[in-house]
């Protein structure tokens, strides 16, 4: 199916989302101050906004990358999560901040949280671009949040559908 078939409607324009995290960025900056920070962007659909988020933060960060299931071509979870790509640094002793683009069942993000803990990181901190609190089959609270929004189905700035238009610059809606 093609985009201009689907009903779409924006959500949040580049100017809302440059807004939003560039306050995000400042208020982890503060929050991370004097450690060792590592941003681990989960891949895929958070490599748009850790790109964007870790531009915001004037301080030292390193950056890693973790992979985890994906939905395949599904609008929804299959319920079953598993690492599939592990992050490279060494994680003891300093700061991580899991980056996410969404958190819908929490599922993802309850597995990635527990396995980085268990990577003896000092502290592990969460931020998420978008969350669908509605939508969660497991209880996660994410440190840093950017929207909080309904439980509908989003594309754009990362987040696609059937791996395709994560390259929309915006958020927008997708109906059927
Ligand atoms: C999406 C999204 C989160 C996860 C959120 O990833 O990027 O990682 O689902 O859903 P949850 O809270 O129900 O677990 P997906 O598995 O579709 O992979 P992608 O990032 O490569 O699109």
């Amino acid at each position: 199916m093609i985009l201009a078939q689907m009903a779409q409607t924006t959500l949040f324009t580049r100017e809302q989302i440059d807004s939003r995290v560039a306050e995000m960025g400042r208020q982890i900056s503060a929050d991370f101050a004097g450690t060792e920070l590592i941003a681990l962007c989960v891949l895929k659909g958070a490599v748009f906004f850790c790109a964007d988020l870790v531009r915001n933060i004037p301080q030292d960060v390193a950056l890693d990358f973790i992979q985890v299931s994906s939905y395949g071509n599904q609008k929804y979870s299959s319920g079953v999560v598993t690492i599939l790509k592990e992050p490279q640094l060494d994680m003891h002793g300093k700061s991580v901040l899991i980056v996410e683009d969404i958190i819908d069942s929490g599922l993802s993000m309850r597995e990635v949280f527990r396995y980085i803990e268990s990577r003896g990181a000092a502290m592990v901190k969460t931020a998420t671009f978008l969350d669908k609190p509605a939508a969660r089959k497991v209880p996660f609270n994410a440190d840093y949040v950017g929207f909080s929004i309904d439980p509908k189905f989003v594309i754009g700035y990362g987040l696609d559908f059937a791996e395709k238009y994560r390259n929309i610059p915006e958020v927008q809606v997708l109906s059927d």
